[in-house]
């Protein structure tokens, strides 16, 4: 067993800097962003922080120096940096389900080590990176045969959740650095139009399934799985299972039974948590797609921004500050939602990514000892890529009755060639951050010479809190920085609100019930339930 040390849990509201920070918000009514802005001329270049080559700009949110101060002291009075080394040391942090959190560790180059229950981990995980890279490397060269004979063309991941988002948005994310002669399917839905568009637009013969499940006993991962295997054996025969599965999985038994061989099985660890699983062997189908040197390559970006976040002083710590500034939105200016508005077609799935990451790490409402929160934690997370989000949402967010936090990501240099167009896309985005911020007040709009009736209707009252987060380029390195970027700031604010980040009890309830349900729609009991269900399974079993 790791060892279980229990961080202690603080409630918050109850340290000195809960309360000063009341007081700073008290303070800050009537002072806008843009009173911050234009009060200091300084600003921007004082609340840009970078690391790994990502640069976070916090001059657009509603902070000020004396508000920094405090959420550190805040970060300090409840344990965050504590809670921080307990978890790269391998401690028992997720408590609820008495394990190390440990994604870190996934990241740590061949030449450390680093002992979980009496075991190397760096030295499994590298293991087991070789093994993936020898498989990747074969799939991509043709080495690796189908049935037939034939190369493999497309590759097929089921899994859901973090078995399936990581990957399908690490896809798209380096779509500019993977090989053209493999097509990659994601089915995750047990909605059967999902695994049967991905069917009909493969080639049994030259098509590799990869079984992506910590657990591999998730219902849709496994009805799908079967779905696909049906379609290989009535293509190839039973016995082409071998050459066209994989697995990806921390249960070997369960893969053994499914008829996957072992050998095509890639581990991972109960310390690695599904939302965080990215780059363990979940990204098998990342490997693939960009080959082992790209992969390192994301690897390194990962551990880069660990090493930050483990080391950098708070006060330009960027994991830290964006964790800190997001528990400032939520519990003292009561922002609870918060769009990422990518300015890159390219992250048009980590919008989705996020959400897993956020809102299922730290949607929680009571605290690691099972007390109840008094405060809001954590914020309803969404979005879609810029420009696209502004012919659609964006009205609301600059003159809505809601207030959203934005993350704007750009991209300063493209991967593809139109850079005229590349300027028109941060253009955007950095208008949309000044506007969303600042605003546009009523004697500007009538300056325009704007009839008097429109100009309440054009007011744009700004004081969103924008955060631009920017990078030279969206590669394997950066989307890995990215991506560890987020992981920590999701655990800064768990940690200061008390919670447990890693685990995901709410979502089990559902699944059992699903289970019972099933029996009804179909069985010759269809009653039983609630008299709301049993009147939706009744219509169900009418129209169906
Ligand atoms: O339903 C939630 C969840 O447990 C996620 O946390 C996880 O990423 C997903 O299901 C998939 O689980 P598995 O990889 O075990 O199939």
């Amino acid at each position: 067993m790791t060892e279980s040390i229990h961080p202690p849990v603080i409630d918050p509201t109850t340290v000195p800097a809960w309360e000063n920070l009341m007081a700073l918000a008290a303070e800050l009514e009537g002072t806008t962003i843009r009173d911050l802005i234009d009060a200091d001329p300084a600003r921007a270049s004082a609340q840009t922080h970078t690391a790994a080559r990502v640069h976070l700009d916090l001059s657009r949110q509603r902070i000020t120096p004396a508000i920094l101060d405090q959420l550190l002291a805040l970060a300090d009075q409840t344990g965050v940096l504590a809670l921080r080394d307990a978890m790269l040391a391998g401690q028992n942090i997720n408590t609820t389900e008495g394990r190390a959190v440990l994604h870190t560790a996934l990241r740590l180059p061949a030449s450390v080590s680093l002992i979980v229950d009496g075991v190397d981990a760096v030295r499994e995980v590298h293991d087991v990176l070789d093994r993936m890279g020898a498989f990747a490397g074969d799939v991509r060269s043709g080495r690796w045969q189908g049935a037939t004979g034939e190369r493999i063309a497309h590759v097929i991941n089921i899994g859901i959740g973090g078995s399936d988002l990581g990957p399908a948005m690490a896809r798209i994310a380096l779509a500019a650095f993977a090989t053209p002669d493999i097509d990659f399917h994601f089915v995750s839905n047990v909605d059967p139009t999902d695994i049967s568009l991905a069917l009909a637009a493969c080639n049994p013969a030259s098509t590799l399934v990869i079984v992506a499940s910590k657990t591999f006993t998730t219902l849709e991962t496994m009805t799908n799985a079967h779905a696909a295997r049906e379609w290989i054996v009535s293509a190839l025969g039973e016995a082409a299972v071998a050459r066209h599965f994989a697995a990806v999985s921390t249960n070997t038994e369960k893969v053994i039974e499914f008829g996957i061989d072992p050998t095509l099985m890639f581990g991972f660890w109960d310390w690695v948590g599904g939302r965080y699983s990215m780059e363990s062997s979940i990204g098998l189908s990342t490997m693939i797609a960009i080959g082992r040197e790209g992969y390192d390559q994301l690897l390194a970006g990962f551990h880069a921004m660990d090493v930050h976040f483990a080391t950098a002083d708070p006060a330009s710590n960027l994991p830290l500050l964006m964790g800190l500034v997001a528990v400032w939105n939520r519990d003292f200016l009561g922002v609870g939602t918060t769009a990422v508005l990518p300015y890159s077609q390219y992250l048009s799935r980590f919008p989705a990514y996020l959400q897993q990451l956020t809102m299922e790490s730290n949607g929680k409402s009571v605290r690691r000892d099972g007390s109840a929160v008094g405060y809001p934690t954590g914020a309803i997370f969404w979005g879609e890529p810029g420009t696209n989000g502004q012919h659609s949402f964006y009205q609301l967010l600059h003159q809505g009755t809601t207030t959203v936090a934005c993350d704007i990501v750009v991209i300063a240099r493209s991967e593809d060639p139109l850079t005229d167009q590349q300027d028109m896309l941060v253009a955007n985005a950095l208008a949309q951050a000044a506007v969303l911020a600042r605003g546009r007040t009523a004697e500007e709009v009538a300056a325009d010479g704007t009839p008097l009736e429109l100009v309440p209707h054009k007011v744009m009252p700004g004081n969103r809190p924008v955060s631009v987060i920017m990078v030279d380029r969206l590669d394997p390195y950066t989307l890995g920085a990215l991506v560890a970027l987020y992981e920590h700031s999701v655990m800064v604010q768990g940690a200061v609100w008390g919670i447990d980040s890693f685990d995901q009890w709410g979502v089990e309830l559902g699944k059992k019930v699903a289970l019972g349900i099933l029996a009804a729609l179909t069985g010759p009991a269809a009653g039983g339930f609630d008299p709301s269900t049993d009147a939706s399974i009744a219509l169900y079993r009418r129209l169906r």
